[in-house]
């Protein structure tokens, strides 16, 4: 058996992406520090698919424990590199904590890769690189734009750090970045889905959160751009369908399949979709009505971005598979595995402040 090392395993798309490697026949090792994730993951991936990954408590940024775990395992095949810090607005008031952790984590497990005789890594990009497209859909050539936040900004530099360390010669390193357009959704099991710490900044998180009771109403950022309804428009990817791109780089690095030493794909659906049409669908697909509001514009917001995802398709033969209308649904049903008391207990108090005014 294959075995593929996952960072950030533990995390909203690792855990989904485990669960379709071990679906595949690969032996998953993940490693992660559980900085935003449970250990509880590993039994719910279990749970799913009957086979317990390995699991390693360690972080990126510990280079000699890092080494260590390679030298245990042996002959691992491929890394895929998703531990990392996510939270755009946190990063721009901790830019140190980001480079370091994004940056840093990634130089280690390169510098260790050929000490360990691995050759394949797949990183986990974002469209952010993109930033406001020229040209929609956006396809891999378009050029990048200057980041618009330090989160982005590590995403800039991992991806040149991979090409340079790539284009240089002196390594046997091959990569296939994955640039990911805005994943949503929970596993059909609803065992495994996205866990946000505190009030999400993400939309679907925040749909989902006050459809349950825990936040009084959703906050519409904006109906005033150049949009046909004024709000912004994103491309929204189902995380099973994106988990299951992995498994295909992955299978494509370890058959010697690659046209360039790096490649780079957009993992999207290749249609966009507003905010006031997500709100309409959740709406239909889950016959829960949402209470929402429209306010100011969001700073540094994106107005429009959406992928053309032709080279996906084509080269790797992957597709977003998944209606959105499932998608929304398996939000809805992880929301409700995950905070069903919490949220009638919030609509229970606000109801009693209420009758008291
Ligand atoms: P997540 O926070 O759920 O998962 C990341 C995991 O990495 C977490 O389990 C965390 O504990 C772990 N981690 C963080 N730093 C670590 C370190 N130094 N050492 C070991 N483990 C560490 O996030 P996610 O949404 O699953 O994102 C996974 C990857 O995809 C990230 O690189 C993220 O930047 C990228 N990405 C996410 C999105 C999105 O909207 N979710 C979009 C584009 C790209
Ligand atoms: N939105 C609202 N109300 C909310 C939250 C979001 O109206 O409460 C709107 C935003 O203004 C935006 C859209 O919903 O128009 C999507 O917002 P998200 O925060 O869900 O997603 P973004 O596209 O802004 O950013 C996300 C990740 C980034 C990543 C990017 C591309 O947060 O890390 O997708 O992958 F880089």
């Amino acid at each position: 058996m294959e075995k593929v090392l996952v960072t950030g395993g533990t995390g909203y798309i690792g855990s989904h992406t485990v669960v379709e490697l071990q679906n595949a026949g690969y032996e998953v090792i993940i490693l992660d520090n559980l900085s935003n994730s449970t250990i509880e993951s590993v039994t719910r991936i279990e749970r799913i698919t009957g086979v317990k990954p390995h699991f390693e408590n360690i972080d990126c940024l510990d280079y000699v424990s890092m080494d260590r775990m390679f030298a245990s395992y042996g002959n691992i095949s491929a890394i895929i590199h998703f531990a990392a810090s996510k939270a755009v607005g946190e990063s721009v008031k901790k830019p140190i904590h980001y480079y370091r952790n994004n940056v840093n984590g990634l130089m280690n497990i390169l510098e260790l890769m050929p000490l360990h005789g691995v050759e394949n890594i797949v990183f986990s990009s974002s469209c952010t690189v993109y930033g406001q497209p020229d040209v929609l859909p956006v396809n891999e050539n378009a050029p990048t734009k200057p980041a618009t936040s330090p989160y982005g900004n590590t995403k800039q530099i991992c991806e040149e750090i991979i090409r340079d360390l790539v284009h240089s010669g002196e390594s046997k390193i091959k990569s296939i970045v994955l640039r990911y357009f805005n994943p949503i959704g929970a596993h059909p099991s609803a065992e495994i889905g996205e866990l946000p710490i505190g009030v999400p900044n993400n939309l679907v998180p925040y749909i989902t959160q006050t459809a349950i009771g825990l936040r009084e109403k959703l906050m519409v950022y904006g109906d005033d751009y150049d949009t046909p309804d004024g709000s912004c428009i994103r491309d929204y990817i189902n995380v099973v369908d994106l988990a299951k791109a992995h498994v295909i780089a992955v299978n494509r690095m370890l058959n010697k399949k690659l046209d360039e030493d790096i490649e780079y794909f957009n993992i999207g659906t290749g249609k966009g979709m507003s905010v006031l049409e997500l709100v309409n669908l959740f709406q239909k697909a889950t016959g829960v009505e949402l209470p929402y509001e429209i306010v100011g514009r969001r700073d540094g917001d994106i107005v429009k971005v959406w992928a053309d995802p032709t080279k996906a398709n084509k080269v790797l033969g992957w597709k977003a598979e998944t209606s959105m209308e499932d998608t929304l649904k398996s939000a809805w049903e992880w929301e409700k595995k995950i905070h069903a008391k919490e949220g009638a207990a919030a609509k229970r108090a606000r109801a009693r402040e209420a009758s008291k005014q």
